[in-house]
């Protein structure tokens, strides 16, 4: 088991002793199978995946967690597991058979779940389906299983990290930060990521990091080792905090003090940068496409008594009372989010270069239509959660020649944090994964900081 699953706490040597808990923990491991299969199979979101189980809507919050915990664990580490177990397999086992060993063996090698739970839930797991093949495959999971909880841990551990990443990223990747980082990077997604939050009050970042159990880092972000029961935490209803990555706060980080500028975020929601913007003390507008999306972000408005005008919108579309009106504009675009595989381990599974190559388009749309937006001398923040170059350093390289009236402005403002987190001598940011790993690592990210000529 690794150290960041220890620090999950509940669902580690999880063992479902009473009756209630035995069915819960089947449940639990049912939904977790059904969820691989669902991202896998369907490319459906781990989330959404998870929530069509057929035991999903009965399990307590726990259990929901620890399901979610076994289906991430197994999605971050399929090669790895796939490896361990193939060796004992005559035949491919039907799919629900083979998720149900995936995620047997991920509780036995990485979640340190007692061997008589992980395989005694899973076999009656396959017991309890109405598909013979299941039923007919259980003999075999126990036999396997029982081989992997002696053989699992030493077997996985000569299989490299970075083959649980998706061919076509561990390339990309490669080719633009080298092996040495690949295999780093794909060190640092193989964990399950701390809980990150941005404070309103920037002032008060030590009070909350005490009275969450957790640690300030360097630019202010408040960092406690596991997600745990996110609305129980002090300061939750009391709006005193966000959830948001060290990595996502960085664009309006950069920015300071925006009291008295106005500010307009073109894909807004669920909201993170815009309350950022409004804390930070920006007259704010806020766009997004999705106007459900949107209902997020007047949430958390709400929650923490922060305003902003909220529109649902195409952002490429929309138009203010007139053009070159805002100081600073946020383009957050959507992207590909492989910077946030550690977040979202499904993201490998349901992303492929296809995505990227259509996102580029909107990617460039998103952008011109923003730099329309900004005043003369103004400032344009471009900004995704992907590792590809491609939906970070090309656009920008694309759009400074579209547009010479504007220019890239190196980001300064981190002061000796800069290159650690990663500014790169371009003056742009490149956030990879295993930055500040000392720390817990970050989702991976781009900044770009641009000025318009007066
Ligand atoms: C990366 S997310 C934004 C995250 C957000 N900035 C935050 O910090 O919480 C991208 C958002 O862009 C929105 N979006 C996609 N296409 C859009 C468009 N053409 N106009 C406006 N919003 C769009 C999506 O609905 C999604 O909410």
């Amino acid at each position: 088991m690794t150290d960041d699953n220890k620090s999950q706490g509940g669902p580690s040597g999880y063992q479902g002793s009473s009756p209630k808990k035995s069915s819960d923990g089947r449940g639990a491991r049912i939904a977790a199978a059904r969820g691989v299969m669902g991202v896998i199979g369907s490319k459906l979101a781990l989330d959404i995946a998870l929530s069509k189980a057929s035991t999903y809507s009965d399990l307590s919050a726990r259990d929901r967690a620890f399901a979610r915990l076994i289906a991430a664990t197994t999605l971050r580490r399929l090669a790895q597991l796939d490896g361990v177990v193939g060796p004992y397999l005559s035949r491919q086992p039907a799919p629900f058979a083979m998720a149900v060993l995936l995620t047997g063996a991920a509780q036995l090698i990485y979640l340190d779940t007692p061997v008589h739970a992980a395989v005694g839930e899973s076999v009656a797991a396959l017991k309890s389906s109405k598909d013979r093949n299941d039923v007919n495959a259980a003999g075999m999971v126990n036999a396997v299983l029982r081989k992997v909880a002696t053989e699992g841990k030493d077997a996985a551990a000569q299989i490299p990290i970075s083959k649980n990443l998706p061919e076509w990223l561990r390339k990309s990747w490669t080719r633009a930060y080298g092996e040495d980082a690949v295999a780093a990077i794909a060190e640092q997604l193989s964990k399950s990521p701390p809980l990150d939050l941005t404070i309103k009050n920037k002032g008060e970042a030590e009070k909350w990091a005490e009275e969450i159990g957790a640690v300030v880092l360097p630019t202010g972000t408040v960092r406690k080792s596991d997600i745990g029961n996110i609305v129980g935490l002090p300061g939750f209803h009391d709006g005193a905090w966000w959830v948001q990555d060290i990595a996502a706060a960085l664009p309006v980080n950069i920015l300071g003090d925006l009291t008295g500028k106005t500010a307009l975020d073109m894909c807004a929601a669920p909201g993170g940068k815009t309350l950022q913007l409004a804390a930070a003390g920006a007259d704010v507008t806020a766009l997004d496409r999705s106007a459900e999306r949107m209902l997020k972000v007047k949430d958390n408005l709400e929650r923490t008594g922060l305003s902003a005008k909220c529109i649902a919108v195409d952002a490429g579309k929309w138009r203010g009372v007139r053009d070159n009106d805002f100081d600073v504009v946020l383009l957050d675009a959507p992207c590909s989010a492989t910077g946030t595989l550690r977040r979202r381990p499904d993201v490998a599974y349901t992303k492929s270069p296809k995505d990227v190559e259509s996102l580029i388009a909107v990617q460039d749309r998103l952008l011109l239509a923003a730099a329309r937006q900004v005043k003369d001398g103004g400032t344009l923040v471009y900004c995704t959660c992907s590792l590809q170059p491609a939906e970070g350093e090309q656009r920008i390289e694309a759009f400074l020649k579209m547009r010479p009236d504007f220019r890239l402005n190196p980001i300064l403002t981190l002061g000796n944090d800069g290159e650690a987190l990663g500014v790169q001598p371009k003056g742009w940011l490149r956030a990879l994964p295993h930055r500040l790993s000392e720390h817990g690592g970050m989702d991976g990210f781009f900044v770009a900081l641009m000025t318009r000529n007066v």
